[in-house]
């Protein structure tokens, strides 16, 4: 039966509660309610949230930051934002506005201010009596990482992480969310974690990767464990390498501050390529619940060997672009971004090639690359399989063949495409590759979430499969440690330039083609 074909635009709203099921009533607190994140990410989503999604009476949000403010100042500087950086076609119209308007409230205070913890407690208190919240709180940080310790410290103090409740029956419950990065090393994330600990039990703690709220991200459950015929082929026996690819278009913007800190490697490869590179090579789970995936997420990463300093040459590339054309746009070089030191050495591009010790991986090579500058954004896995074990036809025949190869498209354009050899029609017995494609617009004609609406809805209702565990932030520090360790200690693993629009330096197309393999370039 032929496909039906449901262009852009004329795509039906997606649901988002689990089951129909909704949250109880609750107020999310945002710390740091006046910055990027809040502004471009969190106030959109929860107007969008709000407006399009049932959501239960007396939902409220309250604003923490050190601004001086009222309410109603906050509510019109929210509701800029919300206007600014909605799409177009979620546009609120102006009796919504006034809605969602009324459900936020504003409390001035510094950040390490005690008094300022206390008048929050007061707020939603108030907001538990008058609009009936029942002392359900989500704290969103939205602040910059320097400042997690401090926050979290205070809610404790202020008796504010406690759920309300008698004798162990806790009647409400109380969240905090945490973007990362967590922590720049394994010692740092391990120190947060036990500040985290000393607060808030890890039940209450929910680590947001933005890529796990990605609907093509989770699709990798079901691709891999709803199908019957790839996982027989999920193996070693029959994939050659598997290739990642998360390509960004942009440079780093007006982000000099935090990026000359963090580098392609934290920002990037510890958590979205890491969780991207779980889902595709965990074991099955018992379950759908959220310990179950998890565990199977620390097991394969535990199987990741750590790189040596000898391996850091062989096995890694970094890059830096210099100035160049990205869709016919001028790009300046990263030394001359504004708050970039001019002798920066900070990676804006890996490249890396990593094993996972284990039966089913043992020997396939994975390489991963990241990088700002590209030539297009694109976030894509491409699992190679082996060729045949004898080829009947003759090399003039299967000229520029290459072999079957799955393509899991993540971002934009979501979909897979399995390319396979076919013949051309004619006498001759040449071949070709052809393509079965999958998108996932055209198939289901369902606007898919964005991650962020679908992890803060999670979070409401207590659903913590797609955040990320203690253990999972600590064992991929662990490798990610031992990468920029091993770079410290070989002077000859230095940052190559690339040109800006390039895909990246030289020295990452010999890192496979090294190994008689070609990168799948998106
Ligand atoms: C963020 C990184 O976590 O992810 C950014 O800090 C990066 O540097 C972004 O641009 C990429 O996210 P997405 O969803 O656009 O692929």
């Amino acid at each position: 039966m032929p496909q039906e074909v449901h262009p852009a635009g004329s795509l039906k709203q997606h649901t988002i509660w689990q089951d129909g099921q909704m949250p109880e009533p609750c107020t999310v607190v945002i710390f740091g309610a006046t910055g990027d994140l809040t502004q471009r990410k969190l106030l959109p989503t929860l107007a969008h949230l709000f407006h399009d999604h049932p959501l239960p009476e007396g939902f409220s949000v309250v604003a923490f930051a050190r601004r001086p403010m009222n309410d109603e100042q906050w509510r019109g500087l929210a509701l800029d934002s919300i206007n600014k950086y909605m799409p177009d076609n979620d546009k609120l119209d102006s009796d919504a506005q006034r809605a969602f308007a009324q459900r936020m409230y504003y409390c001035q205070s510094d950040f390490n201010d005690r008094e300022g913890y206390q008048k929050l407690a007061d707020i939603l208190d108030k907001l538990d009596r008058e609009k009936g919240t029942e002392g359900n709180r989500m704290y969103y940080l939205a602040t910059p990482p320097t400042l997690d310790s401090e926050i979290i410290f205070q809610l404790g103090g202020a008796g504010l992480a406690r759920p309300s409740g008698h004798n162990g029956d806790e009647e409400s419950w109380r969240r905090i969310v945490i973007e990362k990065p967590f922590g720049r090393d394994l010692a740092s994330a391990k120190k947060l974690n036990r500040e985290i600990a000393r607060v808030f039990r890890e039940n209450q703690t929910y680590r947001i990767d933005h890529y796990m709220g990605k609907e093509t991200v989770q699709n990798l459950l079901a691709f891999r464990f709803a199908n019957g015929i790839f996982e027989p082929l999920w193996n070693q026996k029959y994939i050659d390498h598997v290739q990642i690819v998360v390509a960004e278009s942009l440079g780093i913007g007006s982000r000099a501050e935090y990026y000359e800190e963090s580098g392609a490697i934290r920002d990037m490869i510890q958590n979205h390529i890491m969780q991207v590179l779980c889902l595709t090579t965990m074991e099955a789970p018992v379950s759908f619940d959220a310990d179950s995936i998890r565990d199977e997420k620390v097991k394969v990463m535990r199987a990741i060997p750590l790189l040596l300093a000898e391996d850091a040459a062989k096995r890694t590339v970094r890059g830096q672009y210099t100035a160049g054309v990205i869709n016919g746009q001028p790009q300046v070089g990263y030394k001359e971004e504004k708050g970039v030191s001019p002798d920066s050495q900070t990676e804006t591009y890996v490249a890396l090639k990593l094993f996972i010790e284990n039966w089913r991986w043992a020997d396939v090579p994975f390489y991963i690359r990241t990088g700002k500058a590209l030539p297009k954004r694109s976030t894509e896995m491409t699992i190679q399989f082996k060729r045949v074990p004898h080829m009947l036809y003759k090399p003039s025949e299967t000229k520029g063949l290459v072999p079957n190869r799955l393509t899991i498209r993540i971002q934009p354009d979501d979909g897979i495409s399995l390319k396979f050899a076919a013949k051309v029609p004619g006498a001759a017995r040449h071949l070709s590759d052809v393509d079965m494609n999958f998108s996932y617009t055209e198939a289901f004609g369902i606007e898919s979430p964005d991650a962020y609406e679908r992890l803060i809805a999670d979070c409401m209702i207590g659903d913590s499969t797609l955040f990320i565990r203690r253990d999972e932030v600590e064992t991929s520090w662990r490798v990610v440690d031992s990468i920029i360790n091993a770079w410290k200690n070989t002077p000859e693993s230095a940052v190559h330039p690339y040109k800006a629009g390039s895909w990246g330096p030289p020295e990452a197309d010999a890192l496979i083609q090294n190994d008689g393999r070609e990168w799948d370039n998106p």
